[in-house]
């Protein structure tokens, strides 16, 4: 489906009914990445999954792409869906975006499941990194980044390549001026661990054992400052945890949400 808010046309799915779900995909992927926990997840709640602006099938305006932008792209997608608070469940990048979510929506949020992901910001190294990176997807093309990106989201690649494959394809429908954007956009993002102590909805916070690109302690760390937080770590699992062992992703997710008893 599309819709356009304000000048952006943005891509997403929206199936199944019951609670609604915010799935945000994280750098430089798609809505796609998902597919699997909608599948799971659609008899029993409402799942909705945007492309972020400049990923996917989203429009691409050229610019920074803060974490406070696609925060807003979300809240106004919302509202156009009319789905009152949501279940935010993002992943990597959409974990800072959901982070700058909660910053500038906390009304919209009655439940929050953070996935391979951090809340310190970049370090200047990382963020100077990123900078050269983004300058190097503007010389060349997306490729410098999935290329060094793709075989690094899971454990198991080497035995999986039809996986790796995927992973690819999920990549491969980003726009240069997209991954710029982002680049540029996590690199400037600000630190969320602040935030942590007073996060008071329920929350959720995974990660694969064996994640090489945000480290699992990142995940233990954030679990000990959220208040009631339940972490899971899933074995055998590397960044894109919820992919490369999907079964086991939704059971814990499933399972997590149900016992939650989130009311509309
Ligand atoms: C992601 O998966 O979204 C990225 O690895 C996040 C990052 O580069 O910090």
């Amino acid at each position: 489906m599309q819709t356009t808010l304000t000048d952006l046309r943005v891509s997403y799915s929206d199936e199944g009914q019951g609670i609604p779900l915010l799935f945000v995909h994280g750098f430089p992927l798609s809505r796609r990445v998902w597919r699997k926990q909608i599948e799971a997840l659609k008899p029993s709640y409402r799942a909705i999954a945007p492309d972020l602006r400049g990923f996917g099938e989203s429009d691409t305006p050229p610019s920074t792409n803060t974490m406070a932008q696609y925060a807003e792209d979300l809240h106004a997608l919302l509202m156009r869906l009319e789905t009152g608070p949501v279940v935010l469940i993002g992943h990597s990048m959409g974990g800072y975006v959901a982070f700058a979510f909660l910053r500038q929506f906390p009304e919209m949020v009655k439940g929050l499941v953070l996935v391979g992901t951090r809340a310190d910001r970049d370090t200047p190294e990382a963020a100077a990194a990123r900078r050269a990176m983004a300058g190097k997807v503007r010389a060349e093309d997306i490729h410098v980044v999935t290329d060094a990106m793709a075989p690094r989201m899971l454990a198991y690649g080497e035995d999986h390549p039809g996986m790796v494959q995927q992973v690819h394809a999920f990549m491969n429908r980003s726009q240069s001026e997209g991954v710029i954007g982002a680049l540029l956009g996590m690199a400037e993002r600000p630190d969320a661990t602040a935030m942590l102590a007073g996060i008071s909805v329920p929350t959720l916070i995974v990660t694969g054992s064996e994640d090489a690109l945000v480290p699992p302690a990142a995940s233990v760390s954030m679990a000990q400052v959220i208040p009631g937080a339940r972490l899971s770590m899933i074995p055998h699992a590397g960044h894109l945890v919820a992919f490369e062992q999907s079964d086991a992703f939704n059971r814990v997710l499933k399972d997590w949400l149900d016992r939650q008893h989130f009311t509309a």
